[in-house]
């Protein structure tokens, strides 16, 4: 059996069984996500769905070095879009010329319009000192965090919701906002909610900031020069 993918306003025939047509449909239709959020609450039922997709990820020595700081308060959001606004400036600040006039209409956050933050932790400390697989490579615990988050952000995409990855911020900060104990970092910001819709194009494509690579020039044969 076939399936279709809508491309533009026509719909072309994948040639892929539906279950694996759905799959690869998650996988294109997820965006980053500022400005599209409605501002309605996620439902619980949804939520635990898309926690426990973050959950199952991969991690290196089954170390699971993640938690997820749930942030509904309001007081807290507008305290942290306000850090996350002074760190725009920040970076606003380091552009010249067609780079900062593209840059200043690119919307870096929905922190607010999101009905829901989501702070993603890493502990390093978890399952240590002897983390099966980390013994040569210490950022492989992070690597598990962002696997958790790209399974979270998949999961939330099948249920119809946006995410928006925040990394405006210094990690002291959103650890002492949401306290974290010493030594756990927090990896990510994520704007959840439903949404009223999910772009076709990633916002920093469509407003001139960068354009994305065919995968052609991402795979190289044997040798990276090659
Ligand atoms: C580690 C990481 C940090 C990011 N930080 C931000 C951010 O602070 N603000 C923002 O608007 N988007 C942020 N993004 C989203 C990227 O800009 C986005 O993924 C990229 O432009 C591709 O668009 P797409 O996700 O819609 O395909 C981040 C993404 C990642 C993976």
């Amino acid at each position: 059996m076939t399936s279709t993918e809508r491309k533009g306003a026509a719909t072309v025939s994948t040639g892929l069984a539906p279950e694996l047509d759905a799959f690869y449909q998650v996988l294109q239709r997820r965006r980053d996500v500022r400005g599209e959020f409605t501002g309605e609450p996620v439902p619980d039922d949804v939520l635990d769905r898309v926690l426990g997709a973050a959950h199952s990820a991969p991690s290196v020595g089954l170390s699971q070095p993640w938690d997820f700081v749930l942030v509904r308060s309001e007081q807290t959001r507008e305290t942290f879009r306000e850090h996350v606004r002074s760190e725009r400036d920040v970076f606003a600040d380091s552009l010249t010329g067609e780079r900062s006039q593209t840059f200043a209409k690119i919307k870096v956050e929905g922190v607010l319009e999101s009905s829901l933050g989501v702070v993603v932790t890493y502990d390093p400390s978890r399952g240590s000192p002897a983390v099966l697989g980390r013994h040569a490579i210490a950022d492989a615990g992070l690597y598990s965090v962002c696997l958790a988050i790209q399974n979270l952000w998949l999961a939330a995409t099948a249920e119809g919701l946006g995410v928006g990855w925040v990394s405006f911020y210094r990690e002291e900060f959103l650890a002492s906002l949401v306290g974290l104990p010493d030594g756990v970092r927090p990896v990510a910001w994520l704007c959840l909610g439903p949404v009223s819709e999910l772009a076709d194009t990633p916002d920093l494509e469509r407003h001139g900031w960068r354009r994305r690579r065919p995968l052609s020039e991402a795979v190289h044969h044997e040798r990276y020069d090659g």
